[in-house]
């Protein structure tokens, strides 16, 4: 870009289009027939005093001049075009249903019930929703397991581009840009991989919103080349809880499907005050991403440092990223494992909000995660690593080092696809008798986030035994049925070729 185009586009992106109209209307004080019922904050209730009258006052639904979310002709159209430009992407769509509508909004976009798609064990839940949804036949590919941690990491070149050698015929795959813990895989080898082979690439990047404004970061996804996203603005960009961005590229993605599906899975209501936040985002990241990001990276680093000076306390820099399947890290992420203190990350997490009224955002059994992110202040980065020495100080020495188990993991087999399986008639069995059965439902186990079985899968002896394992070690199961229970497929009431159909 020369000179004077980098003006043109700074002159664009100084604009927040929506946001500007919706101070515009607010500032032409209208007598509201419309919805809400607040009126403009004219009823008023206790959230009041919690969130200020300015929430109501901001809070309208459709007025005119707004635009429409779904068939953008106005400011919404310009502020999504801003977006794109700024993220580096052909097309924008502002969401306020996260990235799990992002997520479901591209499957049930990009893939048609029987296609085959690619996708590591390690998804989110709403993945499964979206097979469910769409009616797509995953096929799973294995994420790098840290065995000193038991977390599940990228996934390596090789790993999808076997399963594409094996399933020519797949419609597409799917890849996590990053993984919670901030570990990346080699994004841009996978793409031309795939793309060598006329195969889609769509990627979850809830936690890689702010990947295209810094180079200290992994490449963002529409730089590596992938030609579907959907991004977590609100989790590292700096927009409001729900906001997220779906963002496309190239000419793979039938954009006028996604925009439909995306319409189908939404509210006709969206919430302007989360809309305009991701304007407002946008036009930060666009002036201020770099210098914001890299700052808190610094700070981060330099906890790093000193968390890695203190007894039973260590966190992982870019050494980690050794492997396929770990290919590069957000460095933005405080991953410390907290064994070495003969306590858990549960413990931790718990003590340190407790004596110090730090909110941590996660643990798991060997180790919590801090967040860095554009807000965070040097005061709040040096109470956080004050924190850590009281709590090295403390345990340090007074109990054994806590020993994680060696994880280890098997697939079971697919017998139908996710969508048959949540159609078919079902009923809960206690664990001990599921064996042979049908799953008719997903479970999941923290650590390493990866479904031990998802619909469709059949319940082995193997699956139980897992599930014991990661119980007796501490692991977090999470199922729809009660403990001890699975949802299975009613397999005596389950007439295929019968009356209903379920193979749809
Ligand atoms: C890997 C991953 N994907 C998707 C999501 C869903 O994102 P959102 O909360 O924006 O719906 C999450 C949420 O934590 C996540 O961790």
């Amino acid at each position: 870009m020369n000179k004077e185009e980098k003006a043109e586009a700074d002159r664009r992106q100084s604009r927040e289009p929506f946001l500007e109209a919706c101070e515009s209307y607010l500032a032409s004080h209208p007598t509201c027939f419309d919805v809400p019922a607040h009126k403009m904050g004219r009823m008023t209730t206790d959230l009041v005093d919690f969130a200020g009258e300015q929430v109501f006052k901001a809070d309208f639904n459709a007025p005119l001049g707004l635009d429409n979310l779904y068939h953008p002709s106005g400011v919404i159209k310009e502020a999504e075009e801003l977006a794109a430009e700024a993220f580096g992407a052909d097309r924008a769509i502002f969401s306020v249903n996260g990235t799990t509508g992002g997520i479901l909004t591209m499957f049930i976009a990009l893939l048609r019930a029987k296609d085959k798609v690619i996708l590591p064990r390690n998804v989110h839940k709403s993945v499964i929703n979206g097979l469910i949804l769409s009616g797509a036949y995953p096929i799973f590919v294995a994420p790098d397991v840290d065995e000193q941690t038991g977390i599940a990491n990228g996934v390596g070149v090789e790993e999808y581009v076997k399963a594409m050698d094996e399933n020519p015929d797949a419609k597409a795959i799917f890849v996590i840009n990053p993984t919670y813990f901030g570990i990346a895989s080699d994004l841009k080898t996978i793409c031309e991989e795939a793309h060598k082979r006329q195969i889609m690439v769509m990627t979850d990047e809830a936690h890689g919103a702010h990947f295209h404004f810094s180079s200290l970061v992994p490449l963002a996804a529409m730089d590596a080349g992938a030609d579907i996203s959907t991004l977590s603005v609100h989790k590292t960009a700096g927009s409001l809880t729900q906001t997220s961005l779906i963002l496309t590229k190239g000419n793979l993605v039938d954009f006028s499907r996604v925009n439909k599906s995306f319409a189908m899975l939404s509210s006709t209501s969206p919430n302007h005050i989360l809309l305009a936040s991701l304007d407002a985002a946008r036009k930060f990241l666009y002036f201020h991403g770099e210098e914001s990001i890299n700052h808190s990276i610094d700070l981060a680093e330099h906890a790093r440092q000193e968390i890695n000076k203190m007894k039973g306390l260590s966190a992982f820099g870019k050494e980690y990223c050794s492997k396929p399947g770990r290919f590069a890290l957000d460095p933005s992420k405080l991953v410390i494992n907290v064994t070495g203190l003969g306590v858990t990350g549960f413990d931790i997490l718990h003590e340190i909000r407790e004596k110090f009224n730090i909110q941590l955002e996660l643990a798991e059994v060997s180790e919590v995660m801090a967040i860095y992110g554009l807000g965070t202040k040097e005061e709040d980065s040096e109470k956080l690593i004050e924190a850590f020495r009281y709590l090295s100080n403390e345990h340090y020495g007074k109990a054994p080092a806590f020993k994680i188990p060696h994880f280890h993991y098997e697939y079971p087999s697919l017998i139908v696809r996710p969508r048959e399986a949540f159609n078919a008639p079902s009923k809960i069995v206690p664990l001990e008798d599921a064996v042979g059965e049908i799953s008719a439902e997903a479970i999941m186990i923290y650590p390493p986030g990866i479904p031990i079985a998802i619909p469709g899968e059949m319940i082995s002896k193997n699956v139980l035994d897992l599930i014991e394992f990661y119980r007796a070690h501490g692991g977090v199961l999470l199922s729809d049925s009660a403990e001890g229970y699975i949802k299975v497929i009613d397999q005596s009431n389950w007439f295929k070729g019968g009356d209903v159909d379920y193979d749809i």
